[in-house]
């Protein structure tokens, strides 16, 4: 078979992202920008975006740090507590600063500590955004120490989800970087009008022993946390089915290396720099680069209702060495951030 030499994509989008605040924000947004013209922005700062001033300010405080010529839009979400008000997000949903909603398990993964501690506080909520079709982003994981870590996803189906489903079957709920094959078959079976999923780069390309090999790695820790084999396959046959289900969300959540490198050290991996390429790799090794286009650029706009991107972008074949660590002038070596595939070789390069 003829090998191509470039990929010419849709310019796609990523439908869960943590671009962090402050200093954190200015340094990651533009690996993100480089690549995806839109990018759901996720509200677990320290305090979370639980209001539409908040939301608003924040969107500012984005659009402030994008590098002069980049061109990127947020898409903004309200972090679900167990008081927030159904109008409060009503509003923010009409004003166009709320695209989606998004729910975290109190203190199921990082500042998810005023996350919503039982779905029975949020019956409202949920109500008003079936009504008003907005959608829910779901962390799903139990929290329950009792549930083994590897098992909260699959849990979390059978014991919440499938029940709030049945409760509003015409909610719109995107299953956020699912990581079973549980959680691949139950959305592959769904309604597609009211039920998708994201799937991140890493849980394309790593099962849990990469965690441990040949010592704690650190760097692979990330919640939902990677699982076995089998559902890393499982993965990679929906990412590659071209089912309209899934779609692009890399979850891309850096930490410095000081959250990463100590006794309780934090969840996420940093992927932005070459999300694109590491997807590409993906498909490639699946035979279906075919249907890259589809996943990064088409679903995601497709269930949410908007437009596709007008532009392009040009994946090479190209090799490129991942640095090791994404530094630079005036970073302490413990602030750096270690992107994925840090240190290895990737076949494709984002033409710049
Ligand atoms: O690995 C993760 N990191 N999973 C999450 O759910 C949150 C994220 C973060 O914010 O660091
Ligand atoms: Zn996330």
């Amino acid at each position: 078979m003829e090998t191509l030499s470039k990929l010419v994509l849709r310019r796609p989008d990523d439908w869960h992202l943590h671009l962090r605040d402050g200093e954190m924000l200015k340094r990651v947004l533009p690996a993100t920008a480089r690549q995806f013209a839109r990018a759901i922005v996720m509200p677990n700062l320290r305090p979370p975006v639980t209001s539409v001033d908040a939301a608003i300010a924040y969107r500012q405080r984005i659009a402030s740090a994008l590098p002069e010529g980049m061109v990127f839009t947020p898409l903004m979400t309200a972090y679900l507590t167990d008081t927030i008000s159904p109008d409060e997000l009503e509003r923010g949903h009409k004003e166009g600063v709320f695209t989606a909603a998004k729910l975290y398990p109190a203190n199921a993964t990082t500042n998810s500590a005023a996350g919503v501690s039982d779905l029975s506080c949020i019956t409202a909520v949920l109500e008003r955004m079936q009504a008003i079709d907005m959608p829910l982003l779901i962390h799903g994981e139990v929290t329950d120490a009792d549930v083994d870590i590897f098992d909260r996803e699959a849990v979390f189906i059978e014991r919440h989800l499938i029940p709030l489903r049945r409760q509003f079957p015409e909610l719109r709920v995107v299953f956020e970087h699912i990581t079973t094959s549980e959680a691949v078959q139950y959305v592959a079976d769904g309604d597609h009008r009211y039920l998708a999923a994201t799937i991140t780069p890493h849980h394309l390309h790593i099962n849990r022993n990469a965690m441990f090999m040949g010592g704690l790695r650190s760097d692979f820790y990330c919640l939902p946390v990677v699982k076995r084999e089998q559902h890393r396959q499982a993965l990679r046959k929906a990412a590659t089915s071209g089912k309209n289900c899934f779609f692009l969300g890399t979850d891309s959540a850096p930490h410095p290396r000081s959250g990463k490198e100590t006794s309780c050290g934090c969840a996420g991996i940093y992927n932005a720099p070459v999300a694109l390429e590491s997807y590409a790799t993906v498909f490639e090794q699946e035979g279906a680069l075919e249907r890259l286009e589809a996943f990064a650029s088409l679903h995601g706009p497709s269930f949410y209702g908007l437009e596709v991107n007008s532009g392009t972008i040009i994946l090479e074949r190209r090799c490129q060495q991942v640095s090791p660590s994404s530094g630079g002038d005036g970073i302490a070596p413990s602030d750096e951030l270690v992107p994925f595939h840090a240190g290895e070789e990737l076949a494709w390069t984002v033409a710049s």
